[in-house]
């Protein structure tokens, strides 16, 4: 089935085309991607308005490309796939009644997409051999969990973040370091320029012993540890990348530790998705631990149009009716099964 994916959920406008086999294999014909860093860059973080705005310039022009790309027309297109929450509302909206004016126009299939399990497919997307059951670690600027998946659609939430995401604590850090927005990813960058073991910054690694995943205390601890150290890297920037790295080591410390947990417990195979997936340590220490790990490539760990196309595509390759479309902030993948499989 050729499935065009459309992903708005807040800062990337995403649209691909894919071709997705019932045997769950797929081949992403074009895709395409617009990041809206610069635009909020000097706001230090997402403007939702804007965002919604941008979503809505951006989706007819890059539906042109990624169809010239591919050298198809809309007449090839045989089902939509959108993004229907979680994320910000005004976001979702656009995407959504862009892809509801496309499926009308062209009677297409149109199914409601959830962000997160679009991330957790993209395991599946790039591993023809990966079946369930596997853990999933999905960690991004929103979320921060772990799921066994059992099927299409059946998803259980082993550990989730009593708070802040992964991605928010890195964020948040490098806010507090005067990283410019999106700060996760220089922050991680400045953290790689350091190579050895840190005595000089401590933080501590209270979340460790607890069931769940919690960032909050982390980001009080990294703020006091800044404040406390302020003078001394401003005398030496060198000093910057070690308490990068510090900072990194605390929240991907927290996260493989309770992901090795529940991977060894099952001797399951794990897949790591989610922007915070690109980070080259957590990556690196998940390899270590783990016996099967797979890792989307970096331009899948990030949001993007193929991942939503490839999840709406499994679906109606295995005859699942389209639900009614409406958009939600939050939408947790455990409701998904009753929705989508009659015998839940
Ligand atoms: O999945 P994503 O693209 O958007 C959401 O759905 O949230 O994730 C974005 C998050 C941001 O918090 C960003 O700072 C973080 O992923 N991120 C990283 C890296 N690249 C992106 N965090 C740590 N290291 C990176 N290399
Ligand atoms: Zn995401």
């Amino acid at each position: 089935m050729i499935v065009l994916g459309i992903e708005s959920s807040c800062d990337e406008t995403g649209v691909a085309v894919l071709d997705v086999a019932p045997s769950g294999v797929a081949t992403i014909r074009a895709e395409v991607l617009a990041s809206q860093v610069t635009l909020h860059e000097r706001y230090g973080g997402v403007v939702p308005e804007l965002a919604s705005r941008e979503h809505m310039r951006s989706l007819p022009l890059l539906l042109d490309e990624v169809l010239a790309q591919c050298g198809m027309s809309l007449d090839d297109i045989e089902g939509i796939g959108v993004t229907c929450g979680p994320g910000l509302k005004g976001c979702l909206l656009i995407g959504v009644t862009f892809a509801q004016g496309l499926a009308l126009s062209r009677a297409l299939p149109l199914f409601p997409v959830n962000h997160i399990e679009g991330h957790i497919l993209s395991g599946e997307l790039h591993a023809a051999d990966l079946k369930p059951p596997y853990v999933v670690l999905v960690v991004s600027g929103g979320h921060t969990e772990i799921v066994l998946v059992e099927g299409l659609g059946r998803y259980t939430c082993l550990c989730r973040t009593r708070d802040d995401a992964a991605g928010e604590a890195f964020d948040k850090s490098a806010n507090l370091l005067d990283m410019k927005y999106p700060g996760g990813a220089r922050l991680a960058a400045c953290a790689e320029q350091f190579t050895g073991r840190s005595t000089r910054f401590k933080l501590p690694r209270v979340a460790r012993e607890m069931e769940d995943f919690s960032f909050s205390g982390l980001k009080t601890s990294v703020s006091r540890l800044i404040k406390q150290h302020k003078l001394e890297i401003e005398g030496d920037p060198a000093l910057l990348p070690e308490l990068c790295w510090v900072i990194q080591d605390a929240i991907v410390d927290s996260l493989v530790v309770k992901t090795v947990r529940e991977v060894s417990k099952r001797s399951i195979p794990l897949v790591v998705c989610g922007g915070v997936s690109a980070n080259s340590e957590l990556r690196r220490r998940v390899k270590e631990r783990c016996k099967e790990v797979h890792l989307p490539p970096l331009q899948h760990c990030v949001d993007n149009g193929a991942m939503i196309g490839y999840v709406a595509g499994r679906y109606l390759n295995a005859g699942v009716a389209c639900p009614s479309l409406d958009i939600y902030s939050r939408w947790p993948v455990e409701s998904l099964a009753q929705l989508y499989w009659s015998d839940v």
